[in-house]
């Protein structure tokens, strides 16, 4: 007997996926929807797969076009996402406002995209009151480093980071840890060259690069670039630094980290907090929920500026996070 329509769209609902808007052209210029049955299906070759209604304009002009591409979209673009599933009420024009690159196969993608694919279809199989069109990819890019729009129960949402399993201190200016070549850049301009980053991993140190006034709102372009520029560069750590003088809010300390973990692998993203903020245990309690593990720390008497020790063991304790062994702290201490 066949499940009834209620139940199998509330359980469909449950799966979570990301969205993207599948692009082609038709008679009439540009089309796109919205998908989330987007699915990757072959590595060698390279093979992708959407499946649409049947019913769909988009469809047609797919399956006539013989080609499409595949835009995945950011957290912040969820707008976007309602507009080609023709949510918005009043656009006539889909395409209007937000900025397209055209690829080789001649369909828009979304310039500001977390990805893209462009593909020519390979295969179109039915599929019920579908049509399931594998793509094979001829294209690809990754025009934006930001973490996905997410889909689940009818609802848009963005990847919850859970607590970390553990979480390491490092007390600020300490040796521990064996040799570094730490030094802190404001901006693009401040880094070393290249050249310098390699003699110093020769030379056994753990290159550490630390952005200074990391989550100053008026600073977030720079700084999400500079982070970037610090991953490309090979440091095997990178590290947001509060400023002493503008306290950070836990918004900012969100908006950055949640770009910045993804933008600094494989290297091990730090936070550093000022000490005299009100909210530095909310900051740090949203830098490990944005996936920090490593916290900068001053001991008492240390003469340093931060977070103290003491408060972010309790936090940890608290939270049930594995931190450093007792053994370890008193190390920390000495
Ligand atoms: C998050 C989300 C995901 C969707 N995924 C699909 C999908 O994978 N396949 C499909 O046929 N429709 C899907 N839709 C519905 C289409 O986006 C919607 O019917 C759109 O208006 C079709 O465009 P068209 O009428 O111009 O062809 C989805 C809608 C939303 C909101």
């Amino acid at each position: 007997m066949p499940v009834d329509s209620t139940t199998f769209r509330s359980v469909l609902g449950q799966w979570p996926s990301g969205v993207c808007v599948v692009t082609t052209t038709g008679p009439n210029g540009l089309h796109g929807m919205t998908a989330s049955s987007f699915s990757s299906v072959s590595l060698d070759p390279p093979l992708v797969s959407v499946c649409l209604g049947n019913h769909l304009p988009s469809r047609t002009l797919l399956g006539d076009a013989g080609k499409f591409a595949i835009s995945f979209l950011g957290k912040d673009q969820a707008h976007i996402g309602r507009r080609f599933a023709g949510q918005e009420r009043g656009v006539t024009d889909r395409f209007a406002g937000l900025d397209w690159t055209m690829t080789p196969n001649g369909c828009p993608v979304l310039s500001d995209a977390v990805a893209w694919l462009d593909c020519t279809v390979a295969h179109a199989y039915p599929g019920g009151d579908h049509t399931i069109f594998v793509g094979a990819v001829t294209e690809a890019a990754l025009p934006r480093v930001i973490s996905p729009l997410l889909f689940h129960s009818r609802n848009w949402g963005q990847v919850a980071q859970p607590l970390p399993a553990t979480v390491q201190f490092r007390e600020t200016a300490s040796a521990d840890g064996g040799p570094r070549f730490e030094f802190h850049a404001t901006g693009l301009r401040d880094l070393p060259s290249p050249e310098r980053v390699i003699a110093a991993k020769k030379a056994g140190n753990c290159v550490v690069g630390y952005v200074a006034d990391a989550f100053n709102p008026e600073r977030e372009d720079e700084v999400l670039a500079t982070i970037g520029a610090l991953g490309a560069l090979g440091c095997d750590e990178i590290g947001c630094v509060e400023s002493d003088v503008i306290p950070a809010s836990p918004l900012q300390v969100t908006r950055i980290l949640q770009d910045a973990s993804v933008r600094v692998r494989p290297a091990v993203l730090r936070v550093r907090l000022a000490g005299h903020n009100r909210l530095a245990l909310v900051n740090a309690l949203v830098a490990m929920k944005n996936g920090v593990s490593h916290f900068d720390v001053v001991t008492p008497g240390s003469g340093t500026s931060g977070l103290p020790l003491g408060d972010l063991l309790h936090l940890s304790r608290q939270l049930e996070v594995a931190g450093p062994i007792e053994s370890d702290l008193a190390q920390i201490r000495e």
